[in-house]
């Protein structure tokens, strides 16, 4: 049976960094999206859908904001526990936080209760698809896609692959991480709306032989994404020019095994040469900004605007735990704030479509995920834009649906979430 979901309704129907960000989106006061089997079979005014589907099932939600679910472009589930650990830059923050507590899931039971506690997490922020993570331990890898898969999420995956720079329980090789990732992915890949991942971690922790081999699996497998971190912090960069004397800069160690392309999603990416950035926006690879953790952990900032004149991909990422939220309202706050300080305000509409659509597409996902329209998964957040007494003060002046939405933008959490819909279905609460 069809069900339709009332309220407003914001479906882009172009690309908001390309034009007037106003000219990019269909707004409707009173509008609907009908929902049929898993999929948006409609998108319009709420009369005209309620008179043409007499005998769907009617959800209201008032003023309440339909979107597409968020989608999370970037981040570490396994991080899940230790999201908000205190002083620490990049490096020290990998060895003080993460790898410890990287390490437990070789225990298969604890790695299946942090991925539930992890979606239950983003599901109450509004977020329908992830890009993760997982550990170098295979088992970390099988439980987040067992979770996703019983929750019916889209949801793309990969075990991370480190073989040096890293505690000796914590490596694996160049041959024990091509033969774990591809039985992972051949298990896994394109199995109902599941996406395995290519994922070494970062230069700093494969050898250049782990790197190629990497490289080679991506090769044999073009259509899977490649995942991993480029240009975070100063240090980081200066590490790896020491560790990489032959590499003509950062992307080049990854050029050289292979890891640049169409699908290559390059979390941070802030201190990048004219040739890197040059190199990935020819090759097709994505940007993914992740803005709390750039201010959390102190890495710089990412200058949106620029690079999508550019005409690079760009995603948008919570980075959780590096980064400090799971919400992807508080990423695009972030991601304002970051814009104000390169010099751009970006437009309500720009943050609400990186979230969104510009993710999807950097995943490659955008002909089924991120957009409100007919033939698309129905994955949706609602948000009601008056959460809050702070936001419900200042949402009240508004004379426009940006003026309406933007301090949710700014000052909602998991409280502005009203419904997050997955696969066709509202989830549970
Ligand atoms: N660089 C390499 N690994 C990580 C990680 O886990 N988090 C962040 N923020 N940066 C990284
Ligand atoms: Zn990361």
């Amino acid at each position: 049976m069809s069900r339709l979901l009332l309220g407003q309704t914001l479906a882009f129907t172009a690309d908001p960094f390309a034009g007037p960000p106003d000219d990019a989106v269909r707004h409707e006061r009173h509008g609907g999206v009908l929902v049929d089997d898993g999929r948006i079979a409609a998108v319009g005014a709420a009369d005209a859908l309620r008179a043409a589907h007499p005998d769907a099932n009617v959800t209201d939600y008032g003023e309440a904001l339909i979107l597409p679910g968020f989608v999370d472009a970037h981040a570490h589930y396994p991080q899940t526990a230790i999201i908000a650990s205190w002083g620490k830059r990049l490096i020290d923050w990998l060895e003080t936080y993460t790898f410890p507590e990287e390490s437990r899931f070789h225990d298969a039971a604890y790695a299946a209760q942090m991925a539930e506690t992890y979606l239950d997490l983003v599901t109450a922020h509004g977020t329908t698809t992830v890009c993760t993570f997982c550990t170098i331990h295979p088992e970390s890898v099988t439980a987040i896609f067992a979770a996703a898969e019983r929750r019916g999420m889209r949801l793309v995956a990969g075990k991370t692959a480190m073989d040096r720079n890293a505690p000796e329980f914590l490596r694996d090789t160049a041959q024990s991480a091509y033969d774990d990732s591809k039985a992972l992915l051949q298990r896994w890949h394109g199995r109902g709306r599941l996406s395995y991942a290519v994922t070494p971690r970062f230069s700093p922790t494969s050898t250049p032989e782990q790197l190629a081999a990497m490289g080679a699996l991506w090769a044999e497998h073009p259509g899977c994404p490649m995942q991993t971190h480029l240009s975070e912090q100063r240090d980081e960069v200066a590490w790896v020019a020491d560790l990489f004397p032959q590499a003509r800069d950062y992307l080049d160690t990854y050029e050289a095994a292979g890891l640049v392309g169409p699908g290559a999603l390059f979390g941070h990416a802030i201190h990048l040469t004219p040739r890197e950035t040059a190199r990935i926006a020819e090759t097709g690879g994505a940007l993914v900004h992740c803005p709390t953790s750039n201010t959390f952990i102190g890495s710089g900032l990412f200058d949106t605007a620029r690079r999508a004149a550019e005409g690079h991909r760009i995603g948008l990422a919570t980075d959780t735990g590096g980064g400090s939220s799971f919400s992807m309202l508080r990423t695009m706050a972030a991601a304002y704030e970051i814009g104000q300080l390169t010099g751009t305000a970006l437009h309500p509409a720009q943050l609400l479509w990186l979230a969104t659509a510009g993710s999807a597409r950097a995943l490659r996902l955008d002909d089924r995920i991120g957009t409100l329209a007919p033939g698309m998964e129905a994955d949706l957040c609602i948000l009601d834009l008056a959460s809050t007494p702070a936001i419900e003060q200042a949402a009240a002046r508004a004379d426009s649906v940006w003026e309406q939405v933007f301090p949710t933008i700014m000052m909602g959490d998991d409280r502005a979430v009203a419904a997050t819909w997955i696969d066709g279905a509202p989830t549970a609460r």
